[in-house]
């Protein structure tokens, strides 16, 4: 089961090498966004309880956490540092969860299973569980007003750069458009990595983003992560169509094999595994090319690519 704690040894099997240290960057990082998460949301005894039970159920139910970890390496890679960069990284996650919990339900792909655990519907209910996901959507925004403006980004920007993202044009737009692909009608190949950058590479790419405007990036920083986290996003979910594929449920700590039996558009189903793993690797070097303006102090951000790239679940 994919918890936090054995990240660690899925890094090692993932076989990525370097001096960089990343089981101890992830660890290090994920478990102040973990802190800080444990701060920003409301503890399960305020009421009403249910609610704010089944939030942090779902957000501290072990997540990889690598859209708010790509934003702190993001804000590293600028001169910026963790802190100022931390309620940025929050409201990514948090809007994250809420998708996940959305995208989970029995109208949409219908899982039991979610980061190793029941899915939130399963352990509070449908109701409670679309409530979860709008209250950690809400959440989001609340955490984003705590974003200390920097002199190239007002906090207005950075409200847009998150509703842009989680908007009707982008991850609503992916999941939308993956829900009317599913059943079996081939779609085209520019359909289908439409469908991949709205609901995944949007995300991703904004993390990435919000971590330069918290540490003031320069535009071309801001246009270089913009880029980075694109063909990184893109990557990812090239993998995580692999994955379900080529993974057992208990591994990933999803239901595995799901994608096939609801006859959902994915890069192994139109084009195979092969070409699918050649994609993501060709994305993923797109990513690096995206860091050459950062020089060394991009190191963690192409080092989580390549885990990115090479991870198994
Ligand atoms: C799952 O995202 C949804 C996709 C966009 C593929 P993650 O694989 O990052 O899920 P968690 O946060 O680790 O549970
Ligand atoms: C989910 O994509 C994308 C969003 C939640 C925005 P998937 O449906 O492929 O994610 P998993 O496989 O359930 O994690
Ligand atoms: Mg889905
Ligand atoms: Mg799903
Ligand atoms: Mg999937």
């Amino acid at each position: 089961m994919p918890t936090r704690k054995n990240l660690s040894k899925l890094v090692e099997k993932a076989g990525v090498r370097s001096p960089f240290d990343l089981k101890d960057y992830l660890d290090r990082s994920s478990r102040e966004v973990d802190r800080a998460l444990r701060k920003y949301l409301p503890s399960g005894k305020i009421k009403p309880a249910t609610i704010h039970k089944a939030m942090r159920y779902s957000i501290f139910a072990g997540g990889k956490r690598m859209r708010p970890v790509l934003c702190l390496a993001a804000a590293e890679a600028c001169g910026g540092n963790w802190e100022q960069a931390m309620p940025h990284a929050c409201a990514v996650e948090c809007i994250h969860t809420y998708s996940l919990i959305h995208d989970d339900l029995p109208s949409m792909d219908n899982d039991d299973l979610r980061r190793g655990k029941l899915t939130n519907h399963k352990v509070y209910g449908e109701a409670i569980a679309v409530l979860a996901g709008d209250a950690l959507l809400t959440q989001a925004f609340e955490i984003a007003a705590h974003c200390e403006p920097t002199k190239r980004y007002p906090l207005k920007n950075v409200i847009l750069e998150l509703t842009r993202a989680s908007g009707s044009r982008e991850l609503i737009a992916g999941q939308v458009a993956d829900a009317e692909a599913e059943g079996g009608e081939v779609i085209e190949f520019k359909q289908l990595k439409y469908i991949h950058e709205c609901k995944t590479a949007s995300l991703l790419s904004c993390s990435a983003r919000l971590g330069g405007m918290s540490a003031n990036c320069t535009p071309t920083q801001l246009s270089a992560l913009s880029d980075f986290g694109y063909h990184v996003g893109l990557a990812f979910q090239v993998i995580d169509d692999i994955l379900d594929v080529t993974q057992t449920s208990e591994h990933l700590g999803k239901t595995a094999g799901k994608d096939e039996r609801a006859q959902k558009a994915t890069y192994p189903s139109l084009i195979g595994l092969e070409p699918s793993r050649e994609i993501a690797k060709k994305l993923t070097d797109k990513a690096f090319k995206a860091l050459k303006p950062f020089n060394q102090k991009a190191t963690a951000l192409h080092v989580i690519a390549e885990y990115l790239l090479k991870r198994t679940h």
